[in-house]
């Protein structure tokens, strides 16, 4: 069985043919999203209604799930399923949060362009995203979400760099991400509990055997250069590799499910009305091996 699917982004993001993601799926299905998948990281699919039971169930047809950064922190939470990431602005008790809330500002940190959990040793593959409250428009941005397709950025570099590129290995750190936006008042104990962790600079999918960049606002440097010259070339790619051509910008509609690969695309938050609320329910799925396990 394939999945019916229109273009929206070359090579990057697609639409699927509306499908109910609530329901008990047969493999063939799941099996068919996959393989659309591998074509288009970015798959979008529009009306869906999930529970977060069934975003947790759906989402586990892929893989084992993330339990996030956030849900391991000790005290009450807005979600009851630990699977589910709570992207929201939102506090326990569905308020929207003050502008100098500590757990706001550190979320603040998916307005840089990643890749999510590259700081964990084995880092995570699929986002499932679903959309449950969206605010008015504002003049800072809607809240889209921006996808950057790291295969495509990869290919439009000039051999020789690709070549240089090939056997890098990135320090990537969750602290260095929200270092750049300010962001330090960490609750105790989290800085042990998620050391820096190394990862391959450019990486192959398995499925369709293409190489990739694996880049992310946690890639801190290159392991083995000086600080400075590390930091310097992953701005330099980064900025290479979220160029407008490279770029799905995601408007967002009550009940969508956004599903992208996060092993070879970037992916950032817009701004938003900060009065108002924005809701949306993320289940990830692991990957098994760390990225240095994996040839370029
Ligand atoms: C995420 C993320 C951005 C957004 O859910 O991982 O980075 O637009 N979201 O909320
Ligand atoms: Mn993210």
């Amino acid at each position: 069985m394939g999945l019916r699917t229109s273009e929206l982004h070359p090579g990057l993001a697609a639409e699927a043919a509306w499908m109910d993601l609530s329901a008990p799926m047969p493999d063939d299905a799941i099996a068919a999203i996959s393989a659309a998948l591998d074509q288009y990281p970015v798959l979008v699919f529009r009306n869906q209604r999930l529970t977060d039971m069934q975003l947790r169930d759906f989402a586990g047809r892929f893989g084992p799930l993330e339990i996030g950064r956030s849900a391991l922190r000790p005290g009450r939470r807005r979600l009851a399923i630990p699977q589910i990431g709570d992207i929201s602005n939102l506090d326990e008790d569905n308020r929207v949060r003050a502008l100098d809330d500590r757990r706001r500002l550190d979320s603040l940190g998916n307005r840089l362009w990643h890749t999510d959990a590259s700081y964990m040793p084995i880092p995570v593959v699929l986002g499932l995203l679903h959309a449950v409250t969206l605010p008015p428009p504002s003049p800072f941005g809607n809240g889209e979400t921006e996808f950057a397709d790291m295969r495509a950025a990869y290919d439009a570099l000039p051999d020789v760099t690709k070549a240089a590129l090939e056997d890098l290995v990135i320090e990537h750190d969750v602290f260095w991400s929200r270092a750049q936006i300010g962001f330090t008042e960490f609750p105790p104990g989290e800085r042990e509990q998620f050391p820096p962790s190394p990862q391959r600079l450019v990486r192959r999918m398995p499925a369709t055997g293409r190489k990739t960049l694996y880049l992310s606002a946690h890639a801190s440097h290159v392991i083995g250069w000086p600080k400075a010259d590390g930091r310097l070339l992953l701005w330099d790619l980064t900025a290479h590799a979220t160029q407008q051509r490279f770029v799905y910008s995601h408007t967002w509609r009550v009940g969508d499910v956004v599903i992208w690969d996060n092993r070879c695309t970037l992916h950032r938050g817009r701004p938003h009305d900060e009065q108002q609320p924005r809701d949306l329910r993320r289940a990830t799925t692991l990957d098994t091996a760390s990225t240095l396990e994996q040839a370029a």
